[in-house]
């Protein structure tokens, strides 16, 4: 039985060409719209919309539905329609009339809307913590390798001698700024819609306050249009939040992949990292690394859908929406899985001395002279072109005293690695702490 009814008789293929993404999408959105049910059972509750005894059964069939998506042993088939659907003939099933009480007041609109934004904000959560380990061991690997040389390049032609921690640092900053990025895409995901029914309120009086807080929300999104005009554009500022992360990823996977090229030679990972060739027997492929740089375009093409897919919409619900659910979770735990395997990536890679330095070549040094000819009293432009004629004269210094000396903030004698740690100990406390927050929440709404 569909919650609209049994008026219509929808025609078997249709219903499912609606839904049948859904029937498989709903089961990871599940939990959520568990949690989002509970609280609005208290609010009901409150009203006395429902008595005690009647909330005891539903939170009783909620707590079950719960279990049962947990252990993936929750099944939506073709009728089910969705996940609302679900736990309304759930409930009703097993508990009799007090099923039909749970959707007073609330709508699938701000149902699926709630649900969607308490996964959200679980998922950055644990992207948050994955990326700020990773960037925790970008930071012990510039630690460890500090001033080991490295070339330096711009155009892809050598430019100046660097190191490997400024190189392996690059990433750890790199990901401290998605951080930021991210914390805002949250902190839009942060505001309940429940409440906003199917986008135009309700006649009741439901305290949206109180449903928010007991969900962990930040505060409540207060338009009830715009509850529902915000679908898609705050999912869309999320992925593009994924994407600063895989754009990083994407460089750090393109830089192992050309410096473990047997012609640079720069580092090499463990052999349990490589892949074979079906018909070159002496092939070793970094397949992660390939893999790890391509999954950007996939999340790319997950925010082209997600961005368009509420445009020329008008205001209010459109079934359209739906549409963006798939493309968000794909790219939340595509995400999730980038992090984790450029952690191991990166813990499996071991420079090589020798090469690196020897790669560092004489030329390289050119700017180096022309600043020495400054310090002592000639212009700039001077010294370039006396340099830039004497090429040959520029010899190779000592590198470990220029990576040293070389002190302004940032070069490689001083790249602030103690105050990167603290900046991360710092976010790493935060996350911890929103984390805290609301699985605390949580369990008060499931014990
Ligand atoms: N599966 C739907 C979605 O994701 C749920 C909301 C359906 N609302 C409706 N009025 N048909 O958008």
């Amino acid at each position: 039985m569909k919650l609209w009814g049994d008026k219509w008789n929808i025609n078997a293929e249709i219903e499912s060409f609606e839904t049948k993404d859904d029937l498989i999408i709903d089961q990871e959105l599940a939990p959520y719209d568990v949690l989002g049910s509970l609280a609005h059972a208290q609010i009901l509750l409150q009203q006395s919309i429902i008595t005690k005894i009647e909330h005891a059964k539903i939170r009783k069939g909620l707590k079950e539905i719960f279990h049962l998506a947990k252990q993936g042993k929750l099944r939506l088939n073709l009728g089910d329609e969705d996940i609302h659907t679900k736990i309304e003939s759930y409930l009703t099933e097993k508990y009799g009339e007090v099923g039909k009480k749970i959707h007073t007041g609330r709508s699938r609109n701000d149902q699926v809307l709630t649900a969607l934004r308490l996964l959200i904000k679980d998922r950055l959560l644990s992207v948050e913590k994955e990326m700020l380990s990773l960037s925790n061991n970008f930071i012990e690997f510039a630690k460890r390798y500090q001033f080991m040389p490295m070339p330096g390049y711009t155009h892809m032609q050598k430019a100046m001698p660097s190191s490997v921690g400024m190189w392996s640092a690059s990433f750890a900053e790199a990901l401290l700024d998605d951080l930021q990025v991210i914390q805002t895409a949250y902190r839009l995901s942060d505001q309940s819609p429940l409440g906003s029914a199917a986008g135009y309120g309700v006649p009741i009086a439901l305290d949206r306050k109180l449903s928010a807080k007991l969900l962990g929300f930040a505060k409540i999104q207060n338009n009830s249009l715009y509850c529902q005009n915000s679908r898609g554009k705050i999912e869309a500022v999320v992925i593009i939040a994924l994407v600063t992360i895989l754009s990083d990823i994407n460089r750090f996977a393109n830089d192992i992949l050309l410096f473990t090229m047997s012609e640079f030679s720069f580092f090499s990972a463990s052999p349990e990292l490589y892949t074979g060739s079906s018909l070159m027997p002496q092939k070793k492929n970094l397949d992660v690394a390939e893999l790890l740089a391509s999954k950007v375009k996939r999340v790319l093409g997950n925010y082209v859908t997600v961005v368009t897919t509420p445009l020329n919409l008008l205001s209010g619900y459109n079934r359209s929406l739906q549409d963006i659910k798939k493309p968000l979770l794909e790219s939340l735990n595509t995400v999730l899985d980038c992090i984790k395997t450029a952690t191991l990536l990166l813990a499996n890679l071991t420079p090589n001395e020798e090469n690196l330095t020897k790669a560092i070549t004489p030329e390289m040094f050119a700017a180096h002279s022309v600043f020495q000819q400054v310090q002592k009293g000639s212009s700039f432009r001077e010294a370039y072109q006396q340099i830039s004629k004497n090429l040959n004269t520029v010899v190779l210094q000592d590198l470990p005293i220029v990576l040293r000396n070389s002190k302004n903030e940032g070069s490689t004698g001083n790249l602030g690695l103690r105050k990167l740690s603290t900046q991360l100990q710092k976010e790493v406390r935060a996350t911890g702490k929103k984390r805290r927050d609301l699985d605390m929440q949580w369990s008060k709404l499931l014990n």
